[in-house]
């Protein structure tokens, strides 16, 4: 990437255009963010007035972070209902806008608008389908589709019947599908035939029936006819969705469903064991992702909005559907990849439609970057007034890219910091009120607030660098792990007692602005995709020739991070390199194609303590190419174990 200019931006002043068109400016920014801070009960009760209740609200903010009573409440005593608000709110005036514009993986296939009356036609009829199955308020349904219009009308149907909708992303493995089905006991499968991506195709079905087989609890396969690809079918188990929803009657009232009730399920990676089911909750929640998608992207009624996420991860829970439909918006759907059929597709998908906000991860940038500047400059992009990046630190030269090359240097980037547990951003510019620098994520957003401990949980004030944490909590953020409250207390809350602790480390500056450096516990962000290390060492050792693995991270110029393993392999075995592609598959197979690893290392050995703990951070290093500063090596079990593995690495390259 050396060959790209590098223009060493300092800042980005906001220009008088955006201060005059936004709906905040900086001023506004500092009295409402202290404001928010201060008063939450003001602040936020006129803040939830943006939704439609059914029965108002008479309490706000009802929370401690106190551990190990840890307990998340807001507008605990009013009622609502999410699918009402994202879609028959807005008939009244917005029956024929577009809500979703979906672009399909082929730009050869024609494009669809659905407006917001069709949205509520397909999302009752598709409510009373899993009425008819059975499905109750607070059964769950988990969702396992491509990114077609069916997987919002799914999320949506659920939120209006007062299911708990749990996606899982589409390329995760049958097991990965199973054991997510198992944790929070769903019934139903909403799934497709097939999906397609970058001109493949997914069989998404056969890997739903392979979970259905390894979990025992599956009694309904809904099946959206989407490619219309052979698939196997199990009769008295398996629907096809459109001829069920041809019979449903359109006409499906919405559930009153109580703010803390749980709207839905999204499994993340943590640092130990299976992925934790991540519970979001009604009011909070929606409140949190409308102001969020306003407010960071200063949503207007003329904007065409796109958010490249997929709806299995959350953003494109908060930004794809919910937040943007909450707001009455017209959001894009894109079921495609960035690169195919070529690497101009984001910038002829801009043109076509005209989007005029644009969000995506800094790998998608990386990767475009690298694949040179004619593919964009070929296209026009005018549309474009705003663009955001999130998923992983976005490096300079990266976001110089994106500003000067795709943003012709008139776009602001909005860097928005999140996570899964979050709901929605909570460290961003916002585009009218934020000068902007290259790499940070800049300031908190309202009701957030932040703050940098040492590895004793010291406040460090002013300019340093820490562990970040955020102090109190805000509307959007999780309410527990599914099923297991203690676990998240543990998670989240016991490392820094009184605080929320994200995994992040951090860097603020003299301006308090805020430079995310990355996990600091043991998940690797892989294109912008959390992965447990333990997640894929456990995957590993469950080969039978392997006997102990460990997993770390590396910098990796595309994917930010890619996955390093050392493994070691059963008494008997020998080292080939046929066997590292046999052991790169068998994880592609057990979690997923994400989780592939990108380096196999066999290492007679661990470095490991007297106790038997293995130092990851030496092999981290080594995974580095760091070996002049490996740190203290004390402790170690066996020092040759150390020098053994830097040789073998050494010898590699
Ligand atoms: O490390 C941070 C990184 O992604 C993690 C959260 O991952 P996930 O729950 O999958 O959600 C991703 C999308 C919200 C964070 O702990 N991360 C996310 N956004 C940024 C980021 N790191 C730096 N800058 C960001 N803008």
């Amino acid at each position: 990437m050396s060959e790209h200019k590098v223009y060493k931006l300092d800042t980005v002043e906001v220009s008088d255009a955006w201060k005059k068109r936004a709906y905040i400016d900086n001023d506004k920014y500092l009295a409402l963010y202290k404001e928010s801070v201060e008063a939450p009960d003001t602040f936020w009760g006129r803040e939830g007035q943006r939704l439609d209740w059914i029965k108002p609200y008479t309490r706000v903010k009802n929370s401690t972070f106190a551990y190990p009573d840890v307990s998340i409440k807001w507008f605990e005593d009013g009622t609502l209902n999410v699918s009402a608000n994202c879609i028959d709110r807005h008939l009244a005036k917005r029956a024929d806008q577009t809500a979703i514009i979906w672009e399909p993986d082929d730009p050869e296939t024609p494009a669809q608008h659905i407006t917001y009356r069709e949205l509520h036609d397909n999302v009752c009829r598709l409510a009373n389908v899993l009425k008819a199955q059975g499905v109750k308020r607070g059964d769950r349904v988990t969702i396992y589709l491509p990114m077609i219009p069916a997987a919002a009308y799914a999320m949506l149907a659920c939120a209006r019947i007062g299911a708990i909708h749990s996606i899982v992303f589409g390329g995760f493995s049958p097991d990965s599908l199973a054991g997510r089905v198992e944790d929070c006991k769903s019934a139903v499968i909403i799934t497709s035939d097939e999906g397609r991506r970058g001109g493949r195709s997914v069989p998404l079905k056969a890997n739903a029936d392979a979970a259905a087989e390894k979990s025992g609890h599956v009694e309904k396969i809904l099946v959206v006819r989407h490619t219309g690809g052979d698939i196997p079918w199990t009769e008295g188990r398996d629907i096809w969705l459109d001829e069920a929803m041809a019979e449903a009657s359109p006409d499906c009232p919405p559930e009153e469903m109580n703010a803390e009730d749980p709207l839905f399920i999204l499994y993340t990676s943590g640092s130990t064991g299976a992925p934790k089911g991540v519970v979001h909750c009604t009011g909070g929640y929606l409140v949190y992702a409308s102001m969020t998608h306003q407010y960071v992207f200063d949503y207007h009624d003329d904007d065409v909005y796109w958010c490249t996420a997929d709806v299995g991860w959350v953003t494109g829970h908060s930004y794809i559907v919910y937040g943007p439909l909450a707001n009455g918006a017209t959001t894009l759907m894109f079921e495609g990849v960035p690169n195919f059929p070529d690497p101009s597709r984001f910038w002829e998908v801009v043109d076509k439609h005209n989007v005029t906000i644009f969000y995506t991860a800094p790998t998608a940038i990386r990767a475009l970057m690298g694949a040179g500047e004619d593919y964009v400059t070929k296209t026009s992009r005018k549309s474009l007034r705003l663009l955001g990046s999130v998923g992983e630190p976005i490096n300079p030269e990266a976001w110089e890219w994106y500003y000067h090359v795709v943003g012709e240097s008139r776009c602001p980037i909005v860097d928005t910091w999140w996570q899964t547990e979050t709901g929605g951003v909570l460290i961003t510019p916002l585009p009218g009120a934020t000068k902007l620098k290259p790499g940070s994520a800049t300031r908190p957003f309202f009701g957030v607030q932040p703050a940098l401990v040492d590895s004793d949980g010291n406040m460090i004030e002013g300019p340093g660098q820490g562990n970040l944490v955020i102090l109190d909590s805000w509307p959007g953020m999780m309410r527990t792990v599914y099923g297991d409250h203690k676990r998240f207390v543990d998670t989240y809350f016991s490392a820094y007692k009184g605080m929320y602790f994200t995994g992040d480390g951090c860097r603020r500056d003299e301006d308090d602005y805020y430079w995310i450096t990355g996990r600091v516990d043991d998940v690797i962000n892989v294109s912008g995709h959390r992965m447990g290390t333990a997640e894929v060492e456990s995957a590993l050792v469950a080969h039978p020739k392997v006997s102990e693995a460990a997993a770390v991270g590396f910098p990796h110029d595309i994917k930010g991070q890619g996955i390093y393993c050392y493994v070691t392999l059963m008494a008997g075995e020998h080292e080939m390199d046929g066997l590292k592609k046999e052991l790169r598959d068998w994880v592609r197979n057990e979690i997923g194609p994400i989780a592939a690893p990108d380096h196999i290392q066999f290492a007679p050995g661990l470095p490991k303590t007297r106790s038997g703990k293995i130092m990851r951070r030496i092999l981290r290093k080594i995974a580095e190419d760091e070996y002049g500063n490996l740190g203290d090596t004390s402790t170690l079990a066996d020092p040759s174990v150390v020098s053994h593995l830097i040789e073998n690495r050494q010898n590699r390259r």
